[in-house]
């Protein structure tokens, strides 16, 4: 590790981005120019164990095997990129079908380009239902920054700063089966006409939140029993990283519609069959299934997921993170520490020390985020070891025994 970060070459690259770019959401001043496994390393040649995954979208870490397979496969096609909901391809018929080994019984899927995609067609299809009537969402959820999806994200105020919003009504996330407000949903469903309830079932930006069980079940049957779409974001969540192919397998129940993206290397609204629009062409865009090599790419990670058992992979391996992070509660404005399987949240009792704490974790090369107020997500690719997990944890351990 060259500790003087960021080196000369990712110091160039920074200074003409914020000369000629959008200064985004970047946490720390890193370069990404190639990665071996769980390993990224910088353009400076630095090397940082990464505890992202770039936000669940690499989950099989870097330069894998059956990936640059993929690639290599696609190095002298020049259609790699097609108008994919106007002409048929043969990758989007394939990531179709197999996708649908891995959803719940009788649903179809639409592919889009993003996550935010994603969640507008889910949106969109329970529209056409139910009619143009207020949708409910739960404060601290993220569904994306299109304008549709933002009405439905309450992680952060900056997203939504003088932004008009469609018709929505909210309710608590709840996280504990005590909760006083279990029922918000029903009681609205009883007052209200709605067009869906949409949900994440573990809150991604909004601080690796896990739900409560009897939460999720309730606003299962009280959706089911008013005849509304229930749609369960599994954007950041999908594929794998909780340790089954969907957080809401935890749960014991079954979405009417779902947005996946992410992990799957293109956006998917999936939906029971019963849902499905009955005009043509009212679901579209030019880019939605026409990136050939993401659509392969994302057949591939399914069948990689499969056959290396990287949801086996995935429970062991978080058991072994939170135990190892669990030590650290109480420790220098460790507050909490929650998840399933690989998606692990550990809050501070301030934004400062948590964001102070990404930097030094980061100098100390391991790639870590914020995620929430206070918290700092820890979502690892799924083919991570026990020896990058451990040593992970000896980094975090180091950081935090420092004040
Ligand atoms: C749960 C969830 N939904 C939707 C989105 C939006 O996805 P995208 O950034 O691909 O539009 C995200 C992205 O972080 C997410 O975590």
């Amino acid at each position: 590790m060259n500790h003087k970060l960021p080196g000369p070459s990712s110091r160039q690259v920074i200074a003409k981005m914020r000369k000629h770019a959008y200064d985004s959401t970047f946490m720390y001043p890193l370069v990404i120019a190639n990665g071996h496994d769980c390993v990224i390393e910088d353009l400076d040649g630095n090397r940082f164990i990464d505890f992202t995954s770039n936000i669940g979208a690499c989950p099989l870490g870097y330069s894998h095997p059956d990936v640059l397979e993929v690639l290599a496969e696609y190095s002298t096609n020049g259609t790699h990129k097609i108008a994919g909901q106007d002409f048929y391809s043969k990758e989007h018929a394939d990531l179709a079908e197999e996708v649908s080994t891995i959803l719940p019984r009788d649903f179809k899927s639409f592919f889009i380009n993003s996550g935010a995609e994603a969640v507008e067609n889910a949106i969109k299809i329970a529209y056409r239902k139910m009619g143009p009537l207020p949708g409910v969402s739960c404060m601290g959820a993220f569904h994306g920054r299109t304008l549709g999806a933002l009405t439905f994200t309450f992680s952060r105020p900056v997203h939504k700063y003088n932004f008009p919003e469609v018709p929505v009504k909210r309710i608590k996330f709840c996280t504990s089966d005590d909760d006083p407000e279990i029922d918000a949903a029903e009681a609205l469903l009883r007052e209200n006409k709605v067009a869906f309830i949409l949900t994440e079932v573990v809150q991604g930006e909004g601080g690796y939140n896990v739900a409560s069980r009897k939460f999720i079940r309730r606003l299962r049957k009280s959706s089911k029993s008013y005849g509304v779409p229930l749609i369960l974001d599994e954007v950041q969540s999908g594929l794998g990283h909780t340790g089954r192919w969907w957080a809401f397998e935890h749960y014991g129940v079954t979405p009417d519609i779902l947005s996946a993206a992410k992990a799957l290397q293109v956006g998917a609204t999936a939906y029971d069959r019963k849902l499905e629009p009955r005009d043509r062409a009212s679901l579209s865009s030019t880019w939605g299934g026409g990136s050939r090599i993401d659509m392969a790419v994302g057949m591939r990670t399914i069948r990689v997921i499969k056959r290396d058992r990287l949801l086996d992979n995935a429970t062991r391996m978080g058991g072994i993170l939170l135990r190892g992070l669990q030590e650290l509660v109480g420790r220098r404005g460790v507050v909490d520490v929650r998840g399933l399987g690989l998606m692990i949240g550990l809050e501070f009792d301030t934004k400062a020390r948590r964001d102070k704490k990404i930097m030094e974790l980061f100098r100390g090369g391991l790639l870590t985020l914020g995620a929430g107020q206070k918290s700092l997500r820890i979502i690892p690719p799924l083919v991570i070891t026990k020896e990058q997990v451990e040593a992970g944890l000896s980094i975090m351990g180091r950081a935090l025994s420092k004040a």
